[in-house]
């Protein structure tokens, strides 16, 4: 892991290098076997390199906490480890260039479970498992099976946290979704 990270930290495989201030590999022991993917960094991310450390990420942690889950519990990262300008979303060469970089994340760490947030994360992890999925209410709240990277894991689906900041009516199907996502790990 530690050679990936620095590897990763180097990546100059699209023009999203240029910008950035700091890589973000992502972090956690993911000792209960749950990896937690979002979209990609955000300003604070990008200054501080290190994931879900903005508002959504506050949401996040907060969500994990009432669960009695500690962040340093799972692992948690994004499809695109450097930020967009603009905090725009990722382009799909964006994603593409970076999916490697995930792929090598998953096979380390085997995951039983992958939580994607959002559906940016949810349409890239659920095609690498044969689910194509338009929109995000036909796949939120369900796991689907198959083998990612080498690794039999289930990807699971819930909301994106700046989602439920902007739509706090959310908050109550996002943190049912990950009680369900951890039933059996905790
Ligand atoms: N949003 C994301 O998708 N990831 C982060 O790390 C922060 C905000």
């Amino acid at each position: 892991m530690a050679e990936l990270s620095s590897q990763i930290t180097q990546c100059t495989k699209c023009p999203l290098h240029r910008s950035r201030k700091n890589v973000v590999v992502g972090e956690g022991s993911g000792r209960l076997g749950v990896m937690i993917v979002g979209e990609a960094p955000g300003s604070r991310e990008d200054l501080e390199g290190r994931p879900f450390v903005g508002d959504a990420g506050k949401l996040l942690t907060e969500a994990l906490a009432s669960l009695g889950i500690y962040r340093s519990d799972v692992y948690i990262t994004n499809v695109v480890k450097c930020r967009p300008p603009n905090n725009r979303p990722p382009t799909s060469g964006e994603i593409a260039a970076c999916l490697p970089h995930l792929l090598t994340q998953i096979s380390l760490l085997k995951p039983r479970r992958i939580i994607a947030l959002g559906l940016t994360s949810g349409k890239t992890l659920l095609k690498l498992v044969g689910v194509s999925a338009g929109r995000l209410r036909e796949v939120r709240g369900k796991c689907f099976s198959g083998r990612l990277a080498g690794v039999v894991a289930e990807v699971c689906i819930s909301y994106h946290p700046a989602a439920v900041l902007r739509n706090p009516h959310l908050a109550g199907e996002f943190l049912r979704d990950l009680e369900n996502f951890f039933k059996g790990l905790i």
